[in-house]
């Protein structure tokens, strides 16, 4: 009974994870089932079992064991697996890409039987886990104590020293919900470049290279983040095979493995705009309709006009308007549900723990932590004056790149979503007294009028 934490499942980001613990003077145990899986952690040092029984006896008490197995019905099954051997007191941290609603059950589950579980979002891939992943908890107070010391050991340090570590809620679900909304925002991110490298591949003819170059000067700006960098070291990358950027070689069809959906759907769920959000997740379903779109390229191909150029120096301005508008729409979100479900969420802790060791660490993100911290109760991150200001200055060049790709038949979603929010939202007169006026007229639902208070029918004929 002597390890400070056991890990259940050892792939790759379980091992990785285990390694930065020991790594700071942590004893860790680690349970595995898969014997390949196990002979790989124990070649790199790890203290790894194959037997449940075994594994718990090497545990102190009261146990903290953290779960790195995939989402869904494989932490059920650990769960289930665990639970005859565990003792009252004993706390489960899930640290997989759980849905939200399912951390809320399992903690209900665990609660009667005197378990505690904690909801934790890792971010960072492999090599986040290995040197410093962004983590995001929720649950218990008492609980988290017991893995406090360990995550604050292993996170991020951001520019300020800070651990990328927060303890965001007493819910449990918390720590997931907001892991979603991270991926939900990493989607937008990527399609927004995305879409900025189709124009200069298809508009301006530029190689890999050159983009890669762009995006390179890019990171030195304001838009300097880790999925600006991986973009440009990806677009350098050569095939050992054909020598050619391997970008081109790879097939064009996104996969998903639903975090980025769920965060869609939560938005829609619970009334919130995330247009840019949900239309990532539309960019890469169309994309996976990899043979439909080859039929169909083909027959609407004389529909395609003359692609116009533009001038390069809009690119930045434009991602950078279009990427405010799109975490705008992510923390409108996480403050919904941070109402609805009363978890009393501090936005500006949030934006703190995504600055390093995530998927979309940014310079950026202190920007919004300081909007958040400066205005708790900020109605939307574009009227946090630091973004009024970029947005007055970028938002022209996003609807020069978006008018120049309708032209070119590149299609833009995700930029156009955040434009098309940008607009709605700083509109002072919305067309929605035309809907409500339908409405009124074919179903009777009512309307207000703007000249005096009340509820209103028309006989429209
Ligand atoms: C992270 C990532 C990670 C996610 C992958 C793949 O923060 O480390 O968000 O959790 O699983 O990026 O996600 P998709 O397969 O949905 O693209």
């Amino acid at each position: 009974m002597t390890a400070d934490i056991g890990v259940c499942g050892l792939g790759v980001m379980g091992r990785n994870l285990s390694l930065n613990i020991t790594d700071q003077g942590f004893r860790l145990v680690g349970y595995e089932r898969s014997p390949d899986l196990r002979e790989t952690a124990r070649a790199m040092g790890l203290d790894t079992h194959g037997e449940i029984g075994e594994f718990i006896r090497d545990l102190r008490r009261p146990r903290a064991i953290l779960l790195m197995v995939t989402a869904g019905q494989p932490v059920d099954q650990i769960i289930a697996a665990l639970l005859p051997h565990l003792h009252a007191g004993d706390v489960i941290a899930d640290g997989g890409n759980s849905v939200y609603c399912d951390t809320r059950r399992r903690l209900a589950m665990l609660n009667e039987n005197s378990i505690e579980l904690i909801g934790l979002g890792v971010s960072g891939g492999k090599n986040g886990a290995r040197h410093g992943p962004s983590l995001m908890a929720g649950g218990n107070e008492t609980a988290y104590s017991r893995f406090s010391p360990i995550f604050t050991a292993i996170a991020a340090r951001a520019n300020d020293q800070m651990p990328c570590v927060e303890h965001l809620s007493t819910a449990a679900p918390v720590g997931h919900f907001v892991k979603m909304m991270h991926n939900g925002i990493e989607y937008a991110d990527m399609q927004m470049i995305a879409e900025i490298y189709d124009f200069c591949r298809k508009v301006l003819g530029l190689t890999a290279t050159q983009i890669a170059d762009m995006f390179q000067t890019w990171n030195e700006g304001p838009l300097g983040s880790f999925l600006i960098q991986t973009t440009a070291l990806v677009l350098s990358r050569k095939d050992d095979l054909t020598g050619a950027a391997l970008v081109d070689m790879v097939l064009d069809s996104a996969g998903q493995k639903g975090t980025g959906r769920w965060a869609a759907i939560t938005a829609a769920k619970l009334a919130v705009a995330a247009p840019s959000i949900t239309e990532s997740v539309t960019a890469r379903i169309v994309s996976s309709l990899h043979s439909q779109r080859q039929r169909a390229a083909t027959i609407f191909k004389s529909q395609r006009t003359k692609p116009q150029s533009i001038d390069q120096e809009l690119f930045p301005d434009a991602l950078l308007a279009g990427k405010i508008c799109a975490y705008a729409q992510g923390f409108a979100v996480l403050s919904a549900a941070s109402q609805h479900y009363d978890w009393g969420l501090n936005l500006a802790n949030i934006a703190k723990v995504w600055r390093a060791g995530c998927i979309i660490q940014a310079d950026f993100l202190d920007e919004v932590k300081n909007a958040f911290r400066d205005a708790p109760v900020l109605d939307n991150l574009m009227l946090a004056p630091a973004f009024v200001e970029s947005l007055r200055r970028t938002v022209p060049a996003l609807r020069e790149v978006i008018s120049a790709s309708v032209h070119a038949s590149v299609s833009v979603p995700a930029l156009s979503a955040s434009l098309a929010y940008f607009d709605a939202y700083t509109s002072r007169h919305s067309p929605a007294n035309l809907i409500q006026a339908q409405r009124d007229s074919f179903g009777a639902h009512g309307y207000r009028r703007i000249d005096r208070d009340g509820k209103f029918h028309s006989d429209w004929r």
